[in-house]
């Protein structure tokens, strides 16, 4: 899936190397009027219908879940042991190769319990545990896994800034992390609708604003692939590596 040199698909990850530079920083302001109460209220309204509307709604589930298969594909390539962070209603569980050991966690309880009950009627035995869990405090060992699926998530959590520290500290070296998501479009005409979009959107636990430069930018995860999905690049799946070494500290 990687990018070659010169070819189309290479662009978007000059750019967001480059805006990552010219910015400086990758830290993102939390999002206030995206807190946790708002984000659990939010996915317990979403659980019943959420299958129907991001996977199988005929386009508009179609739209999501084709980026989100592209992505599984990759997956699959990979060995060891799979972190799903914010694995929902478990709607990629069964899609997952049965040579990966798989965790689920997720913040809301009503989402997390269609996961549970979808392992148990599809005897997903490759699904090893699915915790309620923050993602921003995940509860596992540095370096527990080789790779961390984070599908639609990072632009709904409060803290994204947190949770790509915990997504760091709980990869091995080596270890790859996943990522789907809009991400705020380089179109000024984009950005601008996304502007105005984002106070509206929050109370259903989205934010369309979220920089993709923002996830490019961690001095432990560097960045391996951004691919944008077609049509128009709504949906972006990013490849970050976790390094080998500790960056050094600035004195
Ligand atoms: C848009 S859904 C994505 C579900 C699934 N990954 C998919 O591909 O459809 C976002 C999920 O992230 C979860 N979530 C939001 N904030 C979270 C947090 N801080 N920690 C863990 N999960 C969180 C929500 O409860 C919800 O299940």
């Amino acid at each position: 899936m990687r990018n070659q040199p010169g070819s189309p698909t290479n662009r978007p990850l000059a750019a967001a190397q480059s805006a990552v530079i010219d910015d400086g920083s990758f830290r993102l302001e939390p999002t206030p009027r995206l807190d946790q109460k708002r984000v659990l209220a939010a996915y317990s309204r979403w659980a019943p219908i959420y299958d129907f509307v991001f996977a199988k709604l005929i386009f508009f589930g179609a739209f999501f879940d084709q980026s989100r298969k592209r992505a599984i594909q990759h997956i699959n390539t990979r060995s060891g042991s799979l972190l799903e962070v914010g694995v929902g209603t478990g709607v990629a569980l069964s899609r997952y190769a049965p040579h990966l050991a798989v965790t689920g966690i997720d913040l809301s309880p009503d989402m997390l319990a269609l996961a549970r009950k979808r392992a148990v009627a599809e005897h997903l035995s490759h699904v090893r545990e699915l915790r309620e869990m923050d993602a921003a405090e995940l509860d596992f060992a540095d370096a527990s896994f080789d790779t961390v699926a984070v599908m639609y998530v990072i632009t709904v959590v409060p803290h994204p800034d947190r949770v790509l520290d915990e997504i760091a500290r709980v990869l091995k070296p080596g270890g790859e992390a996943i990522f789907v998501s809009h991400f705020a479009s380089e179109q000024p005409w984009r950005r601008a609708i996304e502007k105005v979009i984002t106070p509206r959107t929050e109370h259903l636990g989205w934010r369309p604003d979220y920089p993709l430069a923002r996830i490019c930018g961690h001095p432990r995860l560097e960045l391996v692939d951004v691919r944008h999905m077609p049509p128009l690049g709504v949906f972006s799946i990013v490849r970050l590596r976790k390094t080998e070494t500790v960056p050094a500290t600035a004195e």
